[in-house]
């Protein structure tokens, strides 16, 4: 059991150690960025777990070159970017840490919406630069949110939380299910609608669906110029939900009235047509950036790898990997 190793591929916000306990060696990638793959491979070599991040790819070639992983433990809730049929073929354990970013995601969420809605973006840059001559009844008027309403697209445990505190700021709330994208409109009375009523009715569209190949690209030029003139679009999903190029032109010809970004189509590149634009907020996929759950999201994960190495089942599987020790 002592030479049984975790790699993680970054530096984490907790020190390993003391989640991973005894007679379990982690080593930790130096580097604040992604590990180039020969890099990763070259330190992971040996390893019987790797932790991962939304940013690091893991597919067939990769679990090849490291044959003695027995998890892949993901320091996410996404797992867009882990082959898992591939995984599954070699029967390695695949984890992830859903729940205690809930919470995180849906206040960054928020506090995009409130951006977006109220000009803070404009309003800040006002004040920084001098711009401020007092206060003046036109200025930089936003928009409430009171009575508009909230379309939540993928009502998970994120859509969730977000639908939650919509209704509390009082706004009506409409939601689709994955399941439901193809629903036609006017089908139903509640508030699970298709994707096209989502679109056409709501003041604000929130992005919570997780990416696969269902939902890459969902929305395109068709379905923004779906939405209603002058809403808005905000996302703390996956930046491949949406075209991006097709987002530009629909705020370039005033269809969006803005949109609040935190994740990219090739992230961590931005479409140079949003960088320039007042009506746009972008933050550096902060989602779950909160000391509390990142603190718990490494203590899922390693604690996950660990449970494996030590023989015993993860507490978060996505998939199944070979068992004992
Ligand atoms: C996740 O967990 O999938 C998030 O995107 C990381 O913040």
């Amino acid at each position: 059991m002592a030479d049984l190793r975790i790699f993680v591929t970054r530096q984490l916000s907790i020190d390993p150690r003391e989640v991973v306990g005894p007679g379990i060696a982690v080593e930790v990638f130096p580097g604040p960025q992604a590990p180039p793959r020969e890099l990763l491979v070259a330190h992971a070599r040996g390893a019987h777990a790797l932790v991962t991040m939304p940013s690091d790819p893991v597919d067939g070639p990769l679990l090849d070159a490291l044959p003695s992983l027995r998890i892949v433990a993901n320091h996410a809730v996404g797992l867009d970017n882990i082959d898992l049929q591939a995984a599954l073929d070699r029967r390695v354990w695949v984890t992830h840490t859903p729940d205690v970013l809930t919470d995180a995601t849906a206040e960054l969420t928020f506090a995009l919406i409130l951006a977006a809605a109220r000009r803070l973006r404009e309003g800040e840059a006002l004040v920084r630069q001098g711009r401020f001559a007092g206060w003046a009844p036109t200025m930089l008027l936003g928009r409430g949110l009171r009575g508009r309403t909230l379309g939540v697209l993928g009502l998970g445990r994120i859509g969730q939380a977000v639908a939650r505190l919509g209704a509390a700021f009082g706004m009506d709330i409409l939601y689709t299910r994955q399941r439901s994208f193809r629903r036609a409109d006017g089908e139903g009375e509640g508030p699970e609608v298709g994707l096209g009523e989502l679109l056409r009715r709501s003041d604000v569209v929130t992005i919570h669906c997780a990416l696969g190949p269902t939902t890459r690209g969902l929305l395109g030029a068709e379905e923004l110029a779906r939405m209603k003139r002058g809403a808005l679009l905000v996302n703390t999903a996956r930046g491949a939900v949406v075209d991006e190029g097709a987002l530009v032109a629909a705020l370039e010809r005033g269809h969006l009235g803005g949109a609040a970004l935190d994740v990219y189509e090739r992230e961590p590149e931005v479409h140079p047509g949003l960088l320039g634009r007042d009506d746009v907020v972008l933050l550096p996929h902060l989602g779950s950036a909160t000391e509390e759950a990142r603190r718990c999201m490494a203590e899922l994960a390693l604690g996950d790898a660990a449970r494996v190495l030590r023989g015993q089942p993860p507490l978060h599987p996505v998939v199944q990997g070979r068992q004992g020790v």
